[in-house]
């Protein structure tokens, strides 16, 4: 008998159940066509369950998705909750209750999407971002001394660990070979002030590259990374680095493809449950006004289908949307200015697969 996936669903907050729905509108008309079952087991996860009980992720929610086949996220973040508690309490506490050691981030210009970077294209456009997604600034290691006074001290500790920091550098290399493309990795890092953390992630990358003498190695200073990724963007191909600077040149890498309309991301557990989301965030402003662009989420649909094995499937969906794209019919990436609302927009891709 053939396998039926079970996808779990957290549309979370703001816009994320907009987006979520056509991202599941695609995957309904895809596992048709190309034959396969599945079945979603929504989760009410996000700032308004935060608010009506209390809880962010009961540990009982976490066993559960560790049966799953994947998890598919809209967005989490409130106006109304504290920055940091849905965050960490739900976002992260995935990331890292799952042991989602790689935050995959494709940066993609596809063509009819219009890039700021003057005189680039999609061929100049196309690599993809392996964040380290466990450890860095993100544990929350650190703490005050004195607060509130005028003597305070707040510390934050990056932690590099040699088995995250080796495992996220292998898979950088492993990905590299699976693209097929420029074959080459770029360590994206502060070895000039950052003499600890960088040193180990240095060592380790020449240490792994040796592995693989068919692909090329590469080395940015994280200032220099944002220069040449506007600059010469077509000189990457797989670029890794740590949590943080990961974070932050992953929206830059959003920009260049396109916006967060269009910028889709995977937290991965190469062996375990891994979860996919739009990395735009929950866009409160333009909650419920069916006009935020749904694409970043199917796309994050596609590398979900992807991850999991179906990858017909998976180019089936990229396909789609590449043809909507061609169309013509959708004016822009940015929310409110697409010329077609979030629904048409997911019609319009299902109709494409
Ligand atoms: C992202 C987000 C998160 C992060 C926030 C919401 C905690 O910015 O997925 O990039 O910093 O990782
Ligand atoms: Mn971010």
């Amino acid at each position: 008998m053939k396998k039926t996936y079970r996808i779990g669903v957290i549309p979370g907050d703001g816009t994320g159940p907009e987006v979520v729905r056509e991202g599941l509108k695609v995957l309904e008309a895809v596992a048709k066509k190309v034959g396969f079952s599945y079945e979603t087991i929504v989760y009410p996860f996000g700032g308004e369950h935060y608010k009506k009980t209390g809880e962010t992720l009961p540990d009982s929610a976490l066993e559960e998705f560790k049966k799953l086949d994947a998890l598919y996220l809209g967005a989490i973040g409130h106006p109304d909750v504290k920055p940091g508690i849905l965050e960490q309490g739900i976002l992260l506490r995935i990331r890292f209750g799952l042991d989602q050691y790689i935050n995959l981030r494709p940066v993609k210009l596809y063509p009819g999407v219009w890039t700021p970077i003057k005189d680039k294209g999609p061929e100049d456009i196309d690599f993809v971002v392996v964040r380290e997604n466990t450890e860095g600034l993100y544990v929350g290691a650190g703490g005050f001394l004195r607060k509130g006074t005028p003597d305070e001290v707040a510390i934050q500790v990056s932690i590099n660990t040699r088995k995250g920091v080796e495992r996220c550098i292998r898979f950088a290399f492993e990905y590299a070979r699976k693209r097929n493309k420029k074959k080459k990795v770029t360590l994206c890092g502060k070895t000039n002030v950052l003499t600890y953390a960088f040193d180990l992630w240095e060592r380790v990358f020449y240490e792994v590259a040796r592995e693989y003498p068919d692909i090329q190695t590469d080395y940015a200073h994280v200032d220099a990374t944002t220069m040449w990724m506007v600059k010469n963007p077509e000189w990457f191909d797989v670029i890794v680095t740590d949590n943080m600077f990961g974070d932050i040149i992953t929206d830059l890498g959003a920009m260049i493809q396109g916006g967060m309309g269009i910028a889709a991301g995977g937290n991965i557990n190469p062996q375990g449950v891994s979860m996919f989301e739009p990395i735009g965030g929950s866009a409160p402003k333009y909650t419920g006004m069916n006009v935020i662009n749904p694409l970043a989420a199917i796309l994050a649909m596609q590398m979900l289908l992807e991850t999991i094995g179906e990858e017909e499937a998976a180019q089936c969906v990229e396909n789609a949307v590449i043809k909507a794209l061609q169309s013509g019919k959708i004016k822009s990436m940015s929310a409110g200015k697409m010329g077609l609302t979030t629904q048409e927009v997911g019609d319009l891709v299902a109709s494409l697969v």
